[in-house]
């Protein structure tokens, strides 16, 4: 079964085609990191003018590399949430429009679930169920006990900011530009992280919530002083700044690790799969490495950690064996999406 997935819900417009659920035959991502850097953060109305300039290049783009015709393709898959709603529609409609000028199922996915699938779909071997699904990414942290793939339980979130924000909003503090992940990742390897101690916030009577809003708010005191704010003047030297990076992403990093794993033994998970685009971070996997003992830990493949639309074609092909009409062309975009 060959399918198209179509993936718009933040700031990358991407299409991939995917035979059975697996094997990737083309996976285009047309990035909007030039357009959003002068504004630090994803802006949704420049988002979706991008998506709507770039969206049909992009999927015939994947149609042409897969080398395959439109005839050829069984069906349409598309995320419509969690995410931006006016990036999401653009999407989704050109989605609803191949669906019925192809005369062939749309099915609808959720990207959350996708950047989980994005692991399974990386592997050869069979991952071992009930396992930990920790999502790691700019919009989402989140720890969901996958008993089988389409059964969830949400274990736990962040109360505040992803753990994607939390580093791109401490790169902003630190001059360094947006996506702020591989800028506070390149700096942090020449920082010493024992010079500042910070710490990541605990969520009363949540063992495995999250909340990094206070670390975020202990990076601002540190480079502009105690109580200031974003407005205010550096006062920290920028000789300093590597080291401050090394601590926040220490910090941030182990906290992941530490409540990923506690989560997966308190509820007898067999492995952890993680997904998102902070599992591009090699010190994040140096970490679990170094403290994960006998458990497995499973991560995305090349191209399959950032958003992408194989995680979603893949993911629709396992949709389609559960619904194989697909939906109808109503279905909406939806912003939240719980699991
Ligand atoms: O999964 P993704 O492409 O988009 C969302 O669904 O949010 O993740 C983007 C996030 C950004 O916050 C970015 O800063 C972060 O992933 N990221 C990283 C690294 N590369 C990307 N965070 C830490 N270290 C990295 N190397
Ligand atoms: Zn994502």
């Amino acid at each position: 079964m060959i399918i198209l997935g179509i993936e718009s819900t933040c700031d990358e417009t991407a299409a991939s085609i995917v035979r059975d659920g697996k094997e990737i035959l083309s996976s285009v991502v047309s990035s909007q990191i030039d357009l959003q850097k002068a504004y630090g953060g994803v802006v949704p109305e420049l988002a979706c003018r991008r998506h709507i300039d770039v969206i049909d290049k992009v999927i015939e783009e994947a149609r042409a590399q897969a080398n395959i015709e439109w005839a050829d393709i069984d069906a349409i898959a598309v995320a419509h949430g969690p995410g931006l709603v006016g990036a999401i529609l653009v999407g989704l409609n050109a989605a609803k429009s191949l669906a019925l000028s192809l005369d062939i199922p749309l099915i609808p996915v959720n990207h959350i679930e996708a950047h989980l699938y994005a692991v399974l779909m990386s592997h050869k071997e069979a991952i071992p169920f009930p396992c930990l699904g920790a999502v790691v990414s700019g919009g989402h942290t989140s720890l969901i006990k996958m008993h089988s793939l389409g059964d969830y339980e949400l274990i736990g979130q962040t109360v505040d900011d992803a753990v994607g924000e939390a580093f791109d909003k401490a790169a902003r503090l630190l001059g360094l530009p947006y996506p702020g992940g591989p800028q506070i990742e390149r700096l942090a390897k020449q920082g010493d992280p024992s010079r500042f101690s910070l710490k990541a916030g605990r969520v009363k009577g949540s063992p495995y919530n999250f909340s990094f809003s206070g670390l975020k708010t202990a990076i601002l005191y540190q480079v502009k002083g105690q109580g200031a704010n974003k407005h205010s003047v550096d006062i920290l030297p920028k000789s300093e700044h590597a080291n401050l990076a090394a601590a926040f992403q220490e910090t941030a990093l182990h906290d992941v690790v530490d409540k990923s794993l506690a989560a997966a033994a308190a509820h007898d998970c067999q492995a952890i799969i993680l997904g998102g685009g902070v599992t591009f971070n090699q010190r994040f996997r140096e970490i679990f490495e170094e403290k994960r003992g006998q458990l497995p830990v499973y991560w995305p493949g090349a191209g399959l950690s950032l958003d992408n639309a194989a995680m979603i074609a893949g993911l629709g092909y396992q949709n389609a064996q559960k619904q194989p009409e697909g939906c109808d062309l109503s279905v909406d975009a939806i912003t939240r999406i719980p699991f």
